[in-house]
C-alpha cells in the first residue's frame, strides 16, 4: 500500500485519437487534486499531426512524459511493440497506479505490462460490450476488463455486462469522460469558422464519418455504404472527414474516383477537436461507426445514425439521439428520411454532466 505522506503516482496511458478526449479531464482533476502526482505516455499509436498534434492544442493536455513512437502496424506487431516500448517505462517509473481508457490496442497493451509488473490498472470506460467479438475494440474491453482491478463505468450497462461476468469489486459508475470534454469546450467550439470556411449554413448538411474495419475494409460493405451516401447527397450536402484508414480502403478498393464524383460530398481531413464539435453540433444529422460520435450526438442533441448493427453504447439509442441503422443502403436512406421529418428528441444520460474526471480522481485517491 502506498504511503499516504508522499503523492500518489499515477501514470496514465493514450495512444490514438479517442483517447486524448478521454485523458484530458482526467489530467485537468489531477492537477486540481492534492497529492496526485499524474504522469501521461503516449504509445504513439496515432502519429499525423491531424490524428494526434492538434487535438493536444486544441484540449490543453500536457505534453506527454515519454512518446514510444509505436505507429501503424498488423495487431498483433503493434500490440507487442507497445508492450515492448511501455516495461521499461513502467520498470523505471514504478508508478503506483496505471490508468487506461477506451478500447484501443495501446489500451489492453499497456494495461497487461502492467498487471505483469504488479502495477494495479484503472479502466475510464469499463463494461462496454457490443457483443461482436470480429470487433478489435471489443476484445481489447474484454480483456482489459478482465484484469483491471477499478473499472469505471459511463453507463449502466457497462456496471451490468461486468456484473454478468461476476465482477463487482472495483466497479463505479462514474459519468462520461467524453463528455466532460465537450460540455468544458463548447463554448470554444462554437466560436470556430469551420463552417464559414467551408461555405456551410447551420442545418444545412450532413456530416459522415466512416473508419470500421468491418465497414472501410470489406469492398461489398464500403461499396453499399457509397450508394447510401450517394442517395443522401441528392438531398442534402454531405461533409466528410477522412479518416486515413477510409482513404487507404477506397484506394485499396479502387473505389476513390467514386467519392470525389460525388459532386454533394465534401471530402475533409481529419479535423481538430473544436472544428469537428462545431462541424457536429450545426449539422442536420451525423451519419457515422464512431464509438464516442454516438455519446456526443446524444449531448449535442443533434440526430445519429450509426451505420453499424450493433452498440456497446447503449445509452445513445435508450436516452439518447442515436438510432442503429447498418449498413444496407436502403436502409440508411429510409432512416435518413425519418430523421429529417422526425428528428429524434434524446435526453441526457445520468451523469453525463461533466463531472466524470472529478468523480474518479475523488476514488482513486481514496483507493491510496
Ligand atoms: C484505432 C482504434 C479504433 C479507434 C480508431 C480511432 C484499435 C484496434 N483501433 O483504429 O478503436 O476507433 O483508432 O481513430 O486500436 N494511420 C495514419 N496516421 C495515423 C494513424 C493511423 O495514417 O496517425 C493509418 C495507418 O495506415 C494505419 C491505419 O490508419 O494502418 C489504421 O490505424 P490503427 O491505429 O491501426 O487503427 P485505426 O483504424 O486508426
Amino acid at each position: 500500500m502506498a504511503d499516504a505522506r508522499r503523492p500518489l503516482r499515477i501514470l496514465n496511458v493514450v495512444g490514438a485519437r479517442p483517447n486524448f478526449m478521454k485523458i484530458a479531464p482526467l489530467m485537468a482533476a489531477y492537477r486540481a487534486a492534492d497529492g496526485i502526482d499524474a504522469t501521461l505516455v503516449h504509445t504513439g499509436q496515432h502519429y499525423d499531426e491531424t490524428m494526434n498534434r492538434v487535438f493536444f492544442r486544441d484540449l490543453g493536455i500536457p505534453r506527454p512524459d515519454a512518446n514510444l513512437g509505436v505507429g501503424s502496424a498488423s495487431h498483433a506487431v503493434q500490440t507487442a511493440e507497445v508492450m515492448k516500448a511501455f516495461e521499461p517505462v513502467l520498470q523505471a517509473e514504478k508508478p503506483d497506479r496505471v490508468v487506461v481508457v477506451g478500447d484501443v490496442n495501446s489500451t489492453i497493451a499497456c494495461a497487461l505490462v502492467a498487471v505483469k509488473l504488479g502495477i494495479p490498472v484503472a479502466h475510464v470506460e469499463a463494461g462496454l460490450r457490443s457483443g461482436d467479438r470480429t470487433m478489435p475494440e471489443e476484445i481489447n474491453r474484454l480483456l482489459t476488463d478482465a484484469i483491471s482491478d477499478q473499472l469505471f463505468c459511463t453507463e449502466q450497462a457497462g456496471v451490468d455486462n461486468l456484473a454478468a461476468q461476476g465482477v463487482r469489486a472495483g466497479v463505479h459508475l462514474v459519468g462520461n469522460v467524453m463528455v466532460d470534454t465537450l460540455l468544458a469546450h463548447r463554448r470554444r467550439a462554437a466560436a470556430s469558422t469551420v463552417l464559414d470556411e467551408l461555405g456551410l449554413a447551420p442545418g444545412s448538411y450532413a456530416l459522415l464519418t466512416l473508419h470500421r474495419p468491418s465497414n472501410v475494409d470489406r469492398r461489398e460493405v464500403l461499396t453499399g455504404l457509397l450508394d447510401a451516401i450517394d442517395a443522401i447527397g441528392r438531398e442534402l450536402p454531405l461533409v466528410a472527414p477522412l479518416h486515413p484508414r477510409l482513404r487507404a480502403a477506397l484506394a485499396e478498393h479502387g473505389l476513390a474516383d467514386r467519392l470525389a464524383a460525388s459532386p454533394r460530398l465534401r471530402a475533409l481531413p481529419p479535423q481538430g477537436y473544436l472544428d469537428f464539435l462545431k462541424l457536429m453540433s450545426e449539422a442536420r444529422v451525423v451519419l457515422t461507426d464512431s464509438g464516442g460520435i454516438q455519446e456526443e450526438t446524444t449531448i449535442l442533441g443533434v440526430p445519429c445514425l450509426t451505420l453499424r448493427h450493433n452498440t456497446e453504447r447503449p445509452v445513445t439509442v435508450e436516452l439518447g439521439t442515436n438510432r442503429l441503422v447498418g449498413t444496407q443502403p436502403e436502409r440508411i436512406v429510409a432512416a435518413f428520411h425519418d430523421a429529417l421529418a422526425k428528428p429524434p428528441t434524446g435526453r441526457t444520460p445520468p451523469l453525463w454532466d461533466g463531472k466524470a474526471a472529478e468523480r474518479i480522481v475523488a476514488i482513486l485517491a481514496a483507493a491510496r
